[in-house]
Order: C-alpha cells, then sequence, then structure tokens
C-alpha cells in the first residue's frame, strides 16, 4: 500500500524573534476585553452557552470558535473578525478530528493495535488534510490517556494500557497532524489531551475523580503528554475531572510545574468544554469569577466555552487579583500560533477546496491500509482462517455486520453522515460470485441512552425493539445460518457504547449475542468472529468455543474491506493487543505492568487475588496471532555490564516458520529487580514490526540506556538511574520467555 505524504507548499515560518515582535505590536494596541477575548472559545452548535457567536466575535471577545463544522460559516465569521472587530485578529476554528474528518481511519486504539507509528502519524495526515481543507485550524486530538481501566469508555480513543506504545503513537499522532511546519497549509494544530489522569477515573467511571501518585504519574500517565511536546505540539487540553482533589484545569502543578517549567512547553492550553465554570459545579471555586481566577493563576489560556473569563478577567484586574502582564503571557502564545500558521495573511479557506481532497483515492486506501494493520488475529484453531474465496455461499450474522456507525466508531466530526463499507459490504465485494445471505439477529442498545449522542449526533432514530421483534430477529438469524455453510458472525458493541460518556460495569457482550452465538454455533457449521468494538470485552464462551477469532475494532471507513482482505487471505494480519482482555469487568484494571508482591505467588504473571476466578486476562497485552508462525532466538545483550549513563544493544532473531509472509512484533520488556523503589515485573522498553518471508530469519537490535533504565523514585522524589540488575525478555507479547540479563553498575 502507498503511503501519503503531504505535499502542499510550505509558506516559510517566521523567525521567533520577528514573532514576538509581531505579538508584541499586536498586544500594544488591544484592549484588556480584546484581550480576554483571545482566551475565549466560542460554541457554534446550539447547545454550546453564552451570546451569539457573531456579536462576541464582533467586538473581539473570541479568540477561537468550536463545534461548528461549515466552511462556508468559517468565511463569514472570520470576515467579521478580521473586518470588523477592533484589532482584526482571525479565529482559530477547532473541531474534534479524532480518527479523521471526512475518511474515517480506525479509532486510536486500534491504530495503537497496529504497533507501527506510520498507521497514526499517515491517518492524521490525512485527517487534517481533509479538516483543513473543510476550513479548520486545529483538532481537539490526539488523546494520550493511559487507561488501565477496560469500563472507562474513553480508552477507546487513547492508545492502550502502556506508557511506551502510548508515547510512541502520541509523537506520531502529533507529527501527522502538525507536519513539521505548522505553516504547512495542510496541516492543523494538534491538542494532547487531557492533562492529566483521566484514564485514571476511578472504577472507570467517566468524569469521576482520580486519585495518582506521583510514581504513577510521572511513570505512567506523564510520559505520552511529554513525548508530545517533544514532538512539538501546538496546545494541550486540560482534563475536567479532580487530579488528587484539584480540578485538572485549575491545577498549578499540572500546567505550571510540570508543563511549562519542567518540560518548556511554550504553546497554550484550552480547557475541556465548560470546565473552567464547571469548577464550581465541582466544588473547588466559590463561582465563574473565582473559577477564572483559579484558572488563570493555573496557568489555563483558553476558556473553553463556559464563559467565565469573559466579564470576570477584567474585574479581577481592577481589583487587583490579576494584572494585565499575566493576561498578556497568557495570549501571548495564542497570538503567535496565528501568526506562525500564516492566518493573518490567509485568513479563509477556500471553498472549493474540500471537494477535492474529498475525491483523492489514497484517503480510502490509506484508510484501508490502516485498517488492515490495526486487526488482532486473537484464534485461529486448526487453520480455519483464511477462508478460500471459492465458498459458495456464507451467512454474516450479528447487529453490527451492516451497521456503518459501528464501523466508523465513536466521534465523529459534526454533521458527518456514516459512510463506512461494512464488514457484510466488504463480504459481498470480496466475493461476487457467493451467495452472501445476512440476519442481524435482537439489536443491541445501551441500557441508559447516552446524553452524548443526544448532544453531538440526536437521539435514537428508532425505537428499541418489541420483545417480541426482538425474538423474531433472533429466529431470522438461526435460519439465514441454517442456510448457509459458512458463517462470520459479526458482534462487539455499537459505537455509542464506548467513547465519552460510555462507561459501564461489564465487560460482557451486551445484548442476547453470546446467546445467538451458542445457537448457531451449535449448528456445527465452520464459524468465524470478527468483533466490532472500542474497548476489551470479556468473550468468554466465545474464546473458548468459536475457532476463529478476529478482533477488528471500529475500523472506520473501508473497515468491512479490511475485514474481507483479512479473513479471505489477501491480507495476513499482524496487529497485537494494546491493552490486556480481563475475563470479566470486575477485574478491571488488569494491567501486566504490575508490581510483584510479597508472596512468592506474586512472581507469577498473574496471581491469583480471587478465589472466585483468577485474574488472568483472556488475552495479554502485545498478543496477536498471524497465518504464519514465528520463533525468537538467540537474544544477545552486546555487554553483561554497563556503567549507569552507558548503553547496551540487545538484539534477538525472529524466523518465520510458516508457509505464508508474515508480520512480527518484537517486543522487549524489562524488569529492574531491586532498587530505592519497587518496579513492575515487566515494562515494554522497545518493539518493532517486521515483516519476514517464510523460512527467512531477521535480526532485530534495541538500544537499551538510560532513558529506558531511569524512572521517577517516590524514595527519591526525582528521577533515578540506578546501579541494579535487569531482567530483558524479547518475544511475541508480554508474556515472552526468551531472556537475558544485564547488570548496571555505579
Ligand atoms: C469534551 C471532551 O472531553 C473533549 O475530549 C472534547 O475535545 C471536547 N468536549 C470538545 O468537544
Amino acid at each position: 500500500m502507498k503511503k501519503t505524504k503531504n505535499t502542499g507548499t510550505t509558506a516559510s515560518t517566521p523567525s521567533d524573534a520577528e514573532v514576538a515582535k509581531r505579538v508584541d505590536a499586536l498586544l500594544e494596541q488591544m484592549s484588556l476585553e480584546e484581550k480576554v477575548g483571545q482566551l475565549n472559545q466560542v460554541g457554534g452548535a446550539e447547545f454550546a452557552l453564552g451570546p451569539k457567536a457573531e456579536d462576541q466575535i464582533r467586538k473581539g471577545g473570541a479568540g477561537s470558535v468550536l463545534w461548528l463544522n461549515d466552511t462556508k460559516k468559517f468565511n463569514e465569521l472570520q470576515k467579521i473578525a478580521v473586518e470588523e472587530s477592533p484589532s482584526g485578529i482571525p479565529l482559530l476554528f477547532a473541531l474534534d478530528v479524532i480518527h479523521g474528518y471526512h475518511t474515517i481511519f480506525p479509532i486510536p486504539l486500534a491504530m495503537a493495535a497496529s504497533w507501527d507509528p506510520d498507521v497514526p502519524e499517515m491517518s492524521q495526515t490525512i485527517a487534517a488534510k481533509e479538516a483543513r481543507a473543510a476550513g479548520l485550524h486545529w483538532t481537539f486530538g490526539p488523546m494520550i490517556d493511559i487507561a488501565r481501566d477496560a469500563r472507562w469508555g474513553r480508552i477507546a480513543e487513547g492508545a492502550g494500557e502502556d506508557p511506551y506504545l502510548g508515547s510512541v503513537m502520541a509523537a506520531a499522532q502529533v507529527r501527522g497532524f502538525q507536519g513539521e511546519d505548522i505553516s504547512d497549509p495542510e496541516r492543523v494544530l494538534a491538542c494532547a489531551k487531557h492533562f492529566a489522569g483521566y484514564g485514571y477515573s476511578e472504577g472507570g467511571r467517566d468524569y469521576d475523580p482520580v486519585y495518582l501518585s506521583e510514581t504513577q504519574l510521572r511513570n505512567i500517565v506523564l510520559p505520552p503528554f511529554e513525548a508530545a511536546v517533544q514532538a512539538g505540539v501546538a496546545t494541550f487540553m486540560s482534563a475536567y475531572m479532580d487530579l488528587n482533589d484539584v480540578p485538572a484545569s485549575g491545577n498549578q502543578f499540572l500546567l505550571r510545574q510540570i508543563l511549562r517549567q519542567e518540560w518548556g512547553f511554550s504553546g497554550f492550553v484550552v480547557s475541556d468544554a465548560f470546565a473552567v465554570g464547571n469548577l464550581v459545579i465541582q466544588g473547588h471555586a466559590r463561582d465563574k469569577r473565582d473559577a477564572a481566577l483559579r484558572c488563570i493563576k493555573a496557568g489555563l489560556n483558553m476558556d473553553m466555552s463556559s464563559y467565565s473569563y469573559t466579564g470576570n478577567v477584567a474585574d479581577l484586574v481592577a481589583d487587583g487579583s490579576l494584572t494585565v502582564s499575566e493576561i498578556d503571557e497568557l495570549v501571548r502564545p495564542i497570538l503567535a500560533l496565528k501568526v506562525k500558521m500564516g492566518l493573518f495573511e490567509n485568513p479563509y479557506v477556500d471553498e472549493e477546496l474540500l471537494a477535492r481532497v474529498l475525491a483523492l483515492p489514497e484517503h480510502r486506501e490509506t484508510s484501508r491500509w490502516a485498517a488492515q494493520r490495526s486487526m488482532v488475529l486473537l484464534k485461529n484453531e486448526g487453520g480455519i482462517l483464511p477462508l478460500s474465496k471459492d465458498v459458495k455461499n456464507v451467512a454474516v450474522i450479528g447487529p453490527l455486520a451492516d451497521s456503518m456507525e459501528a464501523t466508523e466508531g465513536s466521534w465523529m466530526v459534526f454533521g458527518h453522515k456514516p459512510a463506512a463499507v461494512t464488514v457484510l459490504a466488504g463480504i459481498r465485494a470480496k466475493l461476487p460470485e457467493a451467495a452472501v445471505i445476512y440476519a442481524p439477529g435482537p439489536e443491541i442498545r445501551r441500557d441508559i441512552p447516552s446524553w452524548f449522542e443526544s448532544a453531538m449526533i440526536g437521539p435514537p432514530s428508532k425505537p428499541a425493539q418489541t420483545p417480541e421483534d426482538a425474538e423474531a430477529a433472533f429466529q431470522k438469524a438461526l435460519e439465514t445460518a441454517q442456510a448457509a455453510d459458512h458463517i462470520v458472525m459479526v458482534l462487539g458493541e455499537t459505537d455509542v457504547m464506548s467513547g465519552e460518556a460510555a462507561s459501564r460495569a461489564s465487560l460482557d457482550l451486551p445484548g442476547r449475542q453470546d446467546d445467538l452465538l451458542k445457537a448457531v454455533t451449535a449448528m456445527g457449521k465452520p464459524i468465524v468472529l470478527v468483533l466490532l468494538n472500542g474497548r476489551p470485552l470479556s468473550f468468554n464462551w466465545a474464546a473458548e468455543h468459536i475457532p476463529a477469532i478476529l478482533e477488528a475494532w471500529e475500523p472506520g471507513t473501508e473497515g468491512g474491506n479490511a475485514v474481507a482482505d483479512i479473513l479471505f487471505g489477501d491480507v495476513n494480519p499482524g496487529g497485537k493487543l494494546p491493552v490486556s482482555f480481563p475475563r470479566k469487568g470486575s477485574h478491571a484494571p488488569l494491567y501486566y505492568a504490575r508490581n510483584l508482591t510479597h508472596s512468592p505467588e506474586g512472581s507469577r504473571m498473574y496471581n491469583p487475588r480471587y478465589w472466585d476466578g483468577l485474574p488472568i486476562p483472556l488475552y495479554p497485552f502485545g498478543y496477536g496471532l498471524s497465518y504464519t508462525t514465528f520463533e525468537f532466538s538467540n537474544l544477545k545483550v552486546s555487554a553483561p555490564q554497563i556503567k549507569t549513563g552507558d548503553s547496551v544493544t540487545v538484539s534477538v532473531d525472529v524466523t518465520n516458520t510458516g508457509q505464508v509472509t508474515g508480520d512480527e512484533v518484537a517486543q522487549l520488556y524489562i524488569h529492574q529487580k531491586y532498587g530505592t523503589d519497587t518496579r513492575p515485573m515487566r515494562e515494554l522498553k522497545g518493539f518493532q514490526r517486521v515483516s519476514i518471508q517464510p523460512g527467512e530469519t531477521k535480526k532485530v537490535n534495541f538500544q537499551l540506556g538510560p532513558d529506558e533504565l531511569k524512572y521517577w523514585s517516590t524514595n527519591a522524589r526525582k528521577w533515578l538511574q540506578e546501579a541494579a540488575a535487569f531482567d530483558i525478555w524479547i518475544g511475541a507479547d508480554s508474556l515472552a520467555t526468551l531472556h537475558a540479563e544485564l547488570e548496571v553498575i555505579g
């Protein structure tokens, strides 16, 4: 598959000194109200609070607009900003373009399952190009929250449980969105969110408070954010929830100490939606004015649509609580980015451009390639897959088999109409000669509807099935399955079952899907299970009884084609799980990088902490099969002993021992055996996805040095690289057994 890079002309970016000069000149001429206006992001959607966007913009009361996806309207609003507002400062148009604007790519959790940073980079490059052509300047992505609790719905939007994999994917997405230079007219500003700790909400319940030690924060949650800063991310979004009893948007420790002082971030921070005003609801601020004061003191630049800065900041300056230079400090990076992007020179979008960009064939091609690389083969007993293209008939069964929504996944941009190739359509296209019959079975729905869906998309279009209708649909599915020789079941969760406001307590297949699967399996025909879902699920029965299972996630516009490519052997799957799949929701949080316990049993990878079922994953982190087989051998460390600060090369041979070319992901894990703090029993510190021909052996090399061996120590309250002994494992998943040792001396 051809990979696309943007080739758009790049206007030369002004030097930092020139930018600073222009920003100073602007600040010189702006009134305090206009400065506060730059810190105000106004909403263009019906549910947005506050006065009409046009009125705000005209008086210089808005720096940015969100929740609007209308190219013509962008130009109209921009004209008001540029021609009618006092200082003529152009607006930034912002929207959630999380995994595609028009061409939809696999959800970020799926892209992480590719273990190939090119997948998110290429996908977000195209997402940026389409979004920019529509008139957008800024996306609220990447979402890079580490999530170890599969009950949390937003696990779909991130890269899963691991800080190392998460950091690689975070940087790749930033490169994709922003390119090398933000003056590139085919790129958008990226926004690293949600800073920080949102993935640790108690019980996996969305928005609940988060309690994190500094150890967890610095070793697990923050690395992807720091990687985003190093990749040059232009903006950050502060999270909603309390982090250790301080709301993230008013959190000085996060926004000043870590982000600015320690990492030297020079862009700007926007709050999550309404979050500044919500400090009052959260019981942290007395009123909106107090909320504004706390957030500004904490270093939060832009208020996303709570209108807490507007009207209050001027008073806070007047009564001496804030100074104008404190406000200037927050306005400066916003203006600087507008200057650097070239918005003063080119504030408008060519209204003809979008149609041309959307027609580019490589967008869909890249989406199909990304989906193929993201899928994970979980089981293939007896080599039932790939299926032959000569089959005469196939029954495609399940509520998601022909669902464009479930194929595209959560987080569609405003006004987007799903247009994905479903699994049913993909199989039909692959088998033009065969009879492909279909029945959805009973529908699946959330027990409690999503308020988020109502706000963003509108309420469900159809009333819920009656029990009688559901039973009839169940029987119809059985009849359909009975009429074919081969069965593909497409089960999982709908698009609104994961994502924002979509946490759940159980990880079982919702509705009657398990019953349907059991009834169809009882027919004794060859059966394959394709899963569409945005989180790990606990399909224990299926894992035991269904011979072939493909985790397809929410694979995007070309998802159904990519599934068919894999099922019928045109593509050999090579994705790996970026997150552990628990056997029950009550086992969450479940992750591989746990600490050992005092008990010798603790030395087992997953120790028996419960007497009513071992909390071992159904499928472990890093796991995934191929249509071929691989063997790892010859693990070598270039020196048995090194000094702190030095590095070693660790190498391994990977041999394709099967019959077809395939991809394997060599994964390197370490364990520091003793030290100032206890370290996790395994931590991923390197990976490489390699394509290997049958019979071929490839050598894979990794560097292990101070960056990989250091950690934040709670005991020492600083970063340490210690003299200690380390275990090293390399293999195909987090249970890798090929082992070596390394000693680091002082
Ligand atoms: C709330 C979500 O938490 C955030 O991720 C998103 O970017 C904003 N709303 C804006 O839509």
